[in-house]
């Protein structure tokens, strides 16, 4: 496995992780990869490591180049174990080299984790020279952990952005003109939507951070790097960190006989006809993340379930932990379901959507046993007055 030439002497010799599909609860349908670059100057010097297991791939792709004893800087932009996993085995090839990192929690996180080595600890500001180049360090503070940062090079106009700007998406190519761009955007969307919902206003402040920095490259930690594209992902971090919504609703569900299927169905036909696409999502048929990656641009959001054994399905109580962690604030919301008797569940959905930061702009919509007609036709009323 050779190193990847993404000009003269900065190499990718990260690794690509084909198969992997599930990422802490995050289901990465098209895998992943975890992504380091080595730059060959008087101080060689590694812009993170990979996963554990894919130690053996950065090292044959580092060794196409160099002999690894040759690496004098490590620079750690992170770490989660999917960047600094191979360390270890990296430091044991050269002993001698340097780990740079983000003081304090960067130099805490790598101790804890692989015990006291030759670290460095950094600011925002401070500078490494390497040669003929220079790196910068920008801290991003919970994009999307405390230790996060990027590195800057100023005389290549390249930003090593670890997490940020990347995607779980697998591919022989390296840069966004050389793949499916709706493919790549997509894959951007959802890894925003499921890893850095929370962190908007940590994204804001990375933005403003980076505002000043020249680039030509944005050389990501995962998936695809951007070349061609730089404006079109700056603009949408800047429309998903500071919740821009679009006119769109998210219709979920679950449902035991079908009852509550129609009533998603009549409300996503309600939406529908007021002007407003809507998207139906069985939970059966969906996973959390793509749902969620809809959710991050849409302004309305109705969840339903029954009511099984006095509570929410679990199916939905699912759904309804993994939105509250990510915090979608301000989507206009409302719980909707049918219930044979006690119908417990349908209030337990709202008050999940409350906390995960939705407003209700509708009352609950219950309904006992199976909906008649008068009853979808008060449904489709209730949803046509929400106000937009
Ligand atoms: Fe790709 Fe936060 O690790």
């Amino acid at each position: 496995m050779d190193a990847v030439r993404i000009r003269d002497d900065i190499y990718w010799v990260g690794a690509i992780d084909w198969s992997m599909r599930n990422f802490h609860g995050y289901e990465t349908g098209r895998g992943s990869s975890y992504n380091a670059y080595l730059i060959l100057d008087e101080h060689v010097t590694l812009i993170d490591t990979v996963k554990e297991p894919f130690a053996g791939e950065l090292i044959e792709r580092i060794s196409s180049l160099i002999d690894p004893e040759k690496i004098d800087y490590i620079v750690s932009n992170h770490v989660e174990p999917d960047h600094s996993g191979s360390l270890l085995k990296i430091l044991a090839l050269c002993p001698n080299a340097t780990v740079i990192t983000s003081l304090p929690n960067g130099l805490k996180g790598l101790t804890a984790r692989y015990g006291e080595q030759a670290y460095k600890g950094i600011k925002a500001g401070d500078t490494l020279s390497i040669g003929h180049r220079t790196l910068s360090f920008v801290p991003t503070p919970m994009l999307h952990w405390p230790d996060s940062m990027v590195t800057y090079c100023p005389e290549e106009k390249v930003l090593f952005s670890n997490d940020a700007f990347g995607q779980h998406l697998a591919s022989g190519q390296r840069f966004d003109d050389e793949n499916d761009i709706d493919l790549i955007l997509f894959e951007a969307k959802k890894y925003y939507a499921n890893i850095l919902m929370l962190y908007g206003r940590q994204a804001q402040a990375a933005l403003k951070a980076l505002a000043g920095l020249d680039i030509e490259l944005i050389l990501t930690g995962h998936g695809i790097s951007w070349r061609s594209h730089i404006k079109d992902i700056l603009s949408l971090y800047q429309k998903w960190s500071t919740n821009e919504l679009e006119d769109r609703a998210v219709v979920v569900f679950d449902s035991m006989w079908h009852a509550t299927e129609t009533m998603a169905r009549t409300i996503v036909e309600a939406f529908n006809a007021k002007g407003i696409p809507a998207a139906f999502y069985d939970i059966k048929a969906n996973h959390n993340s793509d749902i969620v990656t809809d959710v991050l641009t849409s302004k309305y959001l109705a969840v339903g379930s029954p009511t099984l054994n006095n509570d929410m399905m679990p199916s939905i109580a699912s759904f309804l932990c993994y939105l509250r962690g990510l915090s979608p604030k301000g989507r206009k919301a409302f719980a909707f379901g049918s219930y044979g008797w006690g119908g417990q569940s349908i209030a337990q959905v709202e008050e999940q959507l409350k906390a995960a930061g939705c407003d209700i702009v509708l009352e609950k919509q219950r309904i006992a046993n199976v909906p008649t007609k008068a009853q979808l036709a008060a449904l489709t009323e209730a949803v046509q007055q929400i106000d937009e």
